[in-house]
């Protein structure tokens, strides 16, 4: 069975190849879960570090998907996925959660591999048809979680993506196929692999498949979508960012300006470059960043400063290519008929040398 049928399965609704929103704490609500799922893709919500808040998105979106649910053959479970960040969540309390909705997906993130493998058999337990996935980022903790856990999917994060991830990792282009031959190598090749980091459009799509890749995770191109929540002046720098290998960048600043950050040493996040950045590579103490922050943002709160002051504007290399919004639906699926349509023809252009 090849690993897009082995999601098929579960998720039968979806195109190929499939496309998923990144589970983004905050911005991925069941409004962009429900759009993306209703266009052929899985649509995710973001982690919600309040039981009560989560519980209302998805709320939300098994009423807003009651008829989607039973159209798409798809009766036991709710048709999306759910994020979950495991360092600091207290497990056994999400999963009455888990148990009353039947999330198709629950995603696991941000853990070691005992964390993910508690994790990954309560939710086994509490909702059985429930798939677990675990994103990481490195090679041996790939490994690591697929002997343990035997996750549902693995999603590997490169380290072109946006948000949080491993400070020390390698791009997409190598990490799957690397991930793929030592899976192979230690006698495990069920478990499909996802690609995460760097893909915006269907080139990148077709190039994840190419690499191995059973299906695309992409956040920062839908920081665009009209459904994903965020403040205007944030989704103004997405559009208006250029050349991501420069104007991004990883640090653990973006959260120790905040307070001290509980974020294990293993992670930091890539964001838009910013003045508090260059601060501190001109050897400002994080100690003096964050004095000046919160000094800038009580002014602004004051209305002495005209411009807003984004300390963490979390995206990926690939914000150069976010040009403009569009409907999460638009997205899915122009990424699907382009990434098709490179694949299809993709060879006889590499004869010509003509595009595709
Ligand atoms: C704004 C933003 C928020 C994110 N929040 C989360 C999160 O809450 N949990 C998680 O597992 N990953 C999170 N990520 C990382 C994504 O899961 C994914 O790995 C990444 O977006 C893929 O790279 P791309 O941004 O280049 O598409 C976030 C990414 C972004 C851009």
């Amino acid at each position: 069975m090849t690993q897009y049928n082995r999601l098929k399965q579960y998720l039968p609704w979806v195109q190929t190849p499939v496309i998923i929103n990144a589970p983004m704490s905050g911005f991925a609500t069941s409004e962009l879960a429900v759009a993306v799922t209703r266009a052929g893709g899985l649509g995710q919500i973001g982690f919600l570090n309040d039981k009560h808040m989560l519980g209302l998105e998805l709320e939300k979106a098994r009423r807003q998907l009651q008829g989607f649910i039973i159209s798409s053959g798809q009766q036991e479970t709710l048709p999306v996925g759910v994020g979950v960040i495991v360092f600091g969540s207290a497990w056994g309390d999400w999963l009455p959660l888990f148990s009353k909705y039947k999330p198709a997906v629950v995603w696991l993130s941000f853990g070691e591999t005992e964390e993910f493998q508690q994790w990954t058999e309560g939710i086994r337990k509490s909702s059985p048809h429930t798939k677990v996935w675990v994103q990481l980022g490195s090679v041996r903790a790939a490994l690591d979680t697929a002997r343990v856990c035997r996750p549902d999917a693995l999603v590997l994060q490169g380290s072109d993506a946006g948000g949080h991830g491993h400070a020390h990792g390698a791009s997409v282009i190598s990490l799957i196929p690397e991930v793929a031959d030592t899976l192979q190598g230690n006698g495990i090749q069920d478990i499909p692999l996802i690609a995460a980091g760097g893909i915006m459009d269907g080139r990148g799509a077709a190039a994840a498949v190419v690499l191995g890749a059973a299906g695309v995770v992409m956040g920062t191109r839908f920081l665009a979508a009209e459904e994903t929540r965020l403040p205007s002046e944030y989704r103004e720098a997405i559009l208006v960012a250029s050349d991501g290998g420069q104007s991004t960048v990883r640090s653990r600043l973006f959260d120790e300006i905040w307070g001290p950050s509980p974020w294990p040493e293993t992670y930091d996040g890539r964001c838009l470059r910013n003045a508090y950045y260059e601060d501190l590579t001109m050897g400002m103490p994080i100690p003096e960043v964050r004095t000046k922050f919160y000094s800038r943002l009580r002014r602004g709160q004051e209305g002495q400063l005209d411009t807003p002051d984004q300390p963490s504007v979390w995206a990926g290399t690939g914000v150069g290519l976010v040009k403009k919004m569009d409907k999460a639906a638009d997205i899915v699926q122009e990424v699907q008929i382009d990434a098709r349509k490179r694949l299809e023809n993709g060879l006889s252009g590499l004869h010509t040398g003509m595009e595709v």
